[in-house]
């Protein structure tokens, strides 16, 4: 049984879950795929830098061609990250046909497209399982077992980071700020959090969902993103005792051929099942036209499950070599996208208001919903210290996105409105 090489271009995080899962399960693998995995080379910065991993000092290279034009190579594991540099290992690789297994987010995201095709060219695999949502296999689940249904929403919590600091903030009443440095200390946090927290790395993530759930050539600046750093403490606490958590969500949806992509903070009801995953725990509920409701849960990064999902890649290129049937994926994005207008994007809103507290304000509040056909589901007023002000929460029932702006436009001029506080998409 002849092994299949393999490179591995970068040994930090990932790097070293899959080095490990790769030696500590090599029985189990090479049953399932006929012939033993060998990791031949490794890709570092740092050949002297310490690791906490054993590794023959041999198998390590800080020259990227050492591993992409080594002859007997036939698959590259990239979990180095990056982009510029990163793509051009991954599209030189494919071009002397070599299978390519990602984690990389970013790069998929941004170039996905290109690399399908470099692939297809060269009738050969990419996967990517571990760059959405690290350990849960949702990208396979998507391509293959909802193969025959149609897919109609995907609802995800797809970064740990930011789930992490909405919990801590909704169990522990802390502001924002603080749990973000917890989450530094932690390591859960990078020192520049902006991409977690202000939604890209989400926004990344359903792009690939989306492409992937409803075969449309979705890009990155499709997705509609807003992040979690202007959520407070206080909107948590209302949240709360409405009946909600708040979640980043991203959520892609389809109506017909027509479709609408967003990463936005967002009221979730306690009892759908999205509301109760806490921490850096991830989950993505799917609904499909034929199954229904179905959600996956697990962890979304870290060593070792991000690891079991590229090796979970790995073998399944290995079971395509085997069957020589390697670069038959087929074209995911097959179909133009049709992107949703304001006015068809529709969802219940959650607004909290600061107006003046005297006869008649409620009435000109309402008003000015039902001048733009926003029809209501709730109001609920209270008075603050600051008298005569009063806060009004108002839950609306399905509304279009166009319509919530006019109406928040027209607060802006309204004397009664002192500030619109806080704004939020509402599900369950
Ligand atoms: P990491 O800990 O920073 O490791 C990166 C590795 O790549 C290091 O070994 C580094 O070498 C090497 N490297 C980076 N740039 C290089 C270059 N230009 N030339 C040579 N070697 C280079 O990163 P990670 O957390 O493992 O993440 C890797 C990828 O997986 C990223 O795309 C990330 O988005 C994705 N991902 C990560 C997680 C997670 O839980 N961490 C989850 C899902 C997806 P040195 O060791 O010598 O510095
Ligand atoms: N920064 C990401 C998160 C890591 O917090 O979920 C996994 O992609």
């Amino acid at each position: 049984m002849k092994p299949v090489k393999v490179g591995l271009l970068g040994l930090g995080t990932v790097g070293t879950g899959v080095v490990r899962i790769v030696e500590g399960h090599q029985e189990d693998l090479a049953s399932q795929v006929g012939s033993p995995i060998v990791i031949e080379k490794i890709l570092v910065q740092n050949k002297n830098k310490a690791r906490n991993i054993a590794i023959d000092q041999d198998k390590l290279t800080e020259d990227p061609w050492d591993i992409i034009r080594h002859p007997d190579i036939d698959v590259i594991v990239e979990v180095m990250g990056g982009i510029g540099l990163t793509k051009e290992f991954i599209l030189e690789a494919l071009a002397l046909g070599k299978h390519v297994v990602t984690a990389n987010k970013d790069l998929m995201a941004l170039h996905g497209p290109e690399i399908l095709a470099k692939a297809q060219e060269n009738r050969c695999d990419i996967m990517y399982e571990a760059s959405v949502a690290g350990g849960i296999p949702i990208i396979r689940t998507l391509v293959e077992g909802f193969s025959s249904d149609r897919i109609n929403k995907i609802m995800g919590i797809v970064n740990g980071t930011t789930n992490f600091i909405l919990t801590k903030m909704s169990q522990e009443g802390a502001s924002y700020l603080d749990v973000l440095k917890e989450a530094q200390e932690l390591g859960y946090a990078e020192s520049d959090p902006t991409s977690d927290v202000e939604g890209l790395d989400a926004a990344r993530k359903m792009t690939i969902l989306a492409t992937i759930g409803f075969r449309a050539n979705v890009a990155l600046e499709d997705v509609s993103v807003q992040g979690i750093s202007s959520v407070t403490k206080e909107d948590i606490l209302y949240a709360k005792r409405l009946g909600y958590e708040v979640k980043l969500l991203g959520i892609a949806e389809r109506q017909d051929d027509l479709i609408s992509i967003s990463v936005q903070p967002t009221m979730v009801k306690q009892s759908h099942p999205i509301a109760s995953v806490n921490g850096v725990f991830n989950a993505v509920y799917v609904y499909g036209e034929a199954v229904g409701e179905t959600m996956f849960y697990g962890a979304g990064a870290g060593e070792l499950p991000t690891a079991t999902s590229i090796v979970s890649d790995l073998v399944a290129v290995v079971k395509n070599l085997k069957l020589g049937v390697n670069g038959m994926q087929g074209s995911l994005a097959y179909k133009e996208k049709k992107l949703k207008t304001d006015d068809q994007i529709s969802s219940k809103y959650f607004l909290l208001l600061k107006v003046a507290d005297r006869a008649g304000v409620l009435a000109r509040i309402t008003q000015v919903f039902a001048d733009f056909e926003v029809s209501l589901e709730s109001v609920l007023q209270q008075p603050t210290p600051s008298n005569p002000e009063a806060e009004i929460i108002i839950i609306t029932h399905d509304a279009n996105k166009a319509a919530i702006q006019k109406v928040l436009a027209t607060f802006e001029s309204l004397e009664v409105v002192h500030k619109v506080k806080s704004v939020y998409r509402v599900e369950g």
